[in-house]
């Protein structure tokens, strides 16, 4: 029986996290929006794609919540973006306004879903879904440390003109500019990073990647990045679906990991059939705990504005 993810915001981010997860026939997919009919029509067109794409997943697009009963999984894409010179924590308001009777609604229609969170500021807006719908911690998770991941990865591919595929990295923390790329655990091909670059360019890149999501929206002018974003989602479920157990760095409820209690934020996870099923905590130096530790103010600072 193939498994049922829904897809909840048929924006940018919605509809190409539809499009991928269905091309990798990871589901069936539904794709639910509150504007009138364009759901069902992108969802028509992906279904019609299909015999070209060569991908069986059935994909319908919604206005209803009634489409989307009983699914496995949930992606939580509604709200709005940013656009130049605005914060993600600039969001929460009236991002708090969407999410929560979201969430209300997926915990009436799929009690025994997944919640991946994707609507920023993501790690206020995963502890909104986790508290409205009062799922375990292991079902409720949020997706932001892939993304800001891929940008490090793919900025240091770039610098070195090697392959994507050697560069091992981890980005922690809150996805905001507080982020904690963590040069010394990043490698090429299994051989440090410092090897290749010195410390000046090493910053350069982890400056570049904190304003990674910034520099898109100046040259969107109209809203946020969405490709790479979609990307790291489709990674997310995969690994739920076919119960990879990748480990990957996901927003995840907190209980004194890392030192840090009852907060959602950015740290390496076992990721599979059971949602999370581990969170792995790394040895950090004195100075990369202190970064760790304005991200969490940061972050902490954000989620105590939420109104319950
Ligand atoms: P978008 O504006 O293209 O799409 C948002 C969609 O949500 C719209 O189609 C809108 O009609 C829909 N929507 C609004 N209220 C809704 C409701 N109550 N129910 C269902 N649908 C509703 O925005 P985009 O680019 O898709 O981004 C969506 C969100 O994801 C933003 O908050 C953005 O900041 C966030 N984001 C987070 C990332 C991360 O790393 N966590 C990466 C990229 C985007
Ligand atoms: C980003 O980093 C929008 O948060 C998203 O691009």
């Amino acid at each position: 029986m193939r498994k049922k993810i829904t897809v909840i915001g048929a924006g940018h981010v919605g509809e190409i996290t539809a499009f991928k997860i269905a091309e990798k026939e990871l589901g069936d997919v539904v794709l639910l929006d509150v504007v009138e009919d364009m759901p069902i029509g992108k969802g028509l067109d992906m279904r019609e794609g299909g015999p070209v794409g060569q991908y069986d997943s059935a994909i319908m697009g919604t206005n209803s919540y009634e489409d989307t009963a009983n699914s496995d999984i949930v992606v939580i894409t509604a709200g709005k973006p940013r656009t130049p010179g605005m914060s993600r924590d600039e969001l929460l308001d009236a991002n708090v306004q969407i999410v929560k009777p979201v969430t209300e609604e997926v915990v009436k229609h799929s009690p025994n879903a997944m919640l991946l969170v994707v609507t920023n500021p993501l790690d206020a807006m995963a502890y909104l879904a986790y508290k409205v719908s009062g799922f375990p911690k292991n079902r409720v998770f949020g997706m932001a440390g892939i993304l800001d991941t891929t940008r490090f990865r793919a900025f240091i591919s770039m610098e070195l003109n090697v392959s994507v595929e050697n560069i091992q990295a981890l980005v922690l923390g809150g996805h905001g500019d507080t982020m904690v790329p963590i040069a010394r655990y990043t490698t090429v091909a299994g051989i440090p990073l410092t090897h290749f670059l010195g410390q000046d360019k090493i910053d350069a890149i982890v400056e570049r990647t904190r304003k990674g999501g910034g520099e898109i929206v100046k040259y969107l002018k109209t809203g946020s990045a969405y490709y790479a974003p979609s990307l790291a989602v489709a990674e997310m479920v995969e690994s739920i679906v076919k119960d990879k157990k990748k480990i990957l760095p996901c927003a995840a409820y907190l209980e004194g990991e890392y030192g840090i209690k009852d907060l959602y934020f950015g740290v390496p996870i076992k990721l599979g059939a059971g949602g999370v099923e581990e969170i792995i905590e790394i040895d950090l130096t004195d100075e990369e705990k202190e970064m760790l530790k304005s991200s969490e103010t940061a972050v902490r600072t954000v989620v105590d504005l939420i109104k319950l």
